[in-house]
């Protein structure tokens, strides 16, 4: 059985939209509990009211975690309402222009979303996941992570973070049957890109084909977890893997 069609309870940051929803709406049917996180009270209720079925139980919980107070009301949630199995770390946002000019409040809120919330709630889910002898930690990491990215520079070395914590943390509990994954979405069709702290880019000039659905990402990350492709990281398709491979390749030259 997949790694992820054994799970009871899924906890999920950042469900009231996105990528976040769309995992809510495909766990549904395989976990006995789902708990949802977001800030906005009224689309998580939507969200709520989209997945009600008999012998599922919704807990929602409309915190920020960006402050200490939200991530322990949700630390509380995971060592009340557990044993959370599956735990996916996607809340996030990015802040768009030249940091030295930024608003250093926004940068340090997104480092404590994206850094110190994803490790704070998988601190407090793993010892049960280890109690259980099994358990899934999705990391929502980024394309933007493999390479440093001009006016999101908060954003991406965030992201980098993600991805060296998920690797190295992937070695530290595989004895004991947790998997650990790191989804790298590319251009998804999301409220990402409309959010105040976006404007300024412009996503219009993105050719339509590179767009990814979040039903299509969440597809993937989980097919991944399906399969015996055990891969930490997961790339969404070929051409972002060969990007990312050529990327790195670039990089290294640095140090040559
Ligand atoms: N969309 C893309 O192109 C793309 C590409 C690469 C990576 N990603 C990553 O994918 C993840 C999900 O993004 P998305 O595309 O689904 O964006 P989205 O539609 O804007 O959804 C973001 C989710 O995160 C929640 N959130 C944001 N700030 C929060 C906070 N302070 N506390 C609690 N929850 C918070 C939002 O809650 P509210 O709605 O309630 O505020 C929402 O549920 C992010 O980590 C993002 O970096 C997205």
């Amino acid at each position: 059985m997949s790694a992820h069609s054994r799970t009871e309870i899924a906890l999920i940051t950042g469900a009231s939209a996105g990528i976040g929803r769309a995992y809510a709406l495909q766990l549904a049917s395989r976990c006995k509990g789902l708990i949802l996180v977001g800030r906005d009270a009224e689309k998580l209720a939507q969200v709520v009211a989209e997945l009600e079925q008999p012998g599922l139980s919704i807990d929602s919980f409309a915190v920020d975690l960006t402050t200490t107070e939200g991530v322990t009301r949700i630390m509380e949630a995971i060592r009340q309402k557990g044993p959370v199995t599956m735990l996916v770390n996607n809340a996030g946002f990015a802040n768009y222009g030249k940091f030295a000019e930024s608003d250093l409040d926004i940068e340090m809120a997104m480092v404590n979303l994206h850094c110190n919330a994803s490790l704070a709630l998988s601190r407090a889910a793993l010892p049960y996941m280890k109690n259980e002898g099994r358990g899934v930690v999705i990391n929502v990491s980024s394309m933007g992570s493999f390479f440093p990215v001009k006016n999101l520079a908060v954003y991406a070395a965030t992201k980098a973070f993600l991805n060296m914590f998920s690797q190295a943390l992937q070695q530290e509990v595989k004895a004991n049957g947790i998997r650990v994954q790191c989804l790298c979405p590319s251009y998804t069709i999301s409220d990402f890109s409309t959010r105040d702290t976006l404007a300024g880019s412009d996503s219009s000039k993105v050719p339509d084909e590179l767009w990814w659905t979040a039903e299509d990402i969440v597809a993937v990350s989980l097919a991944q977890l399906d399969s015996d492709n055990s891969a930490v990281m997961c790339l969404p398709d070929e051409d972002s893997r060969k990007l990312v491979h050529q990327s790195l390749i670039a990089q290294a030259a640095e140090f040559a």
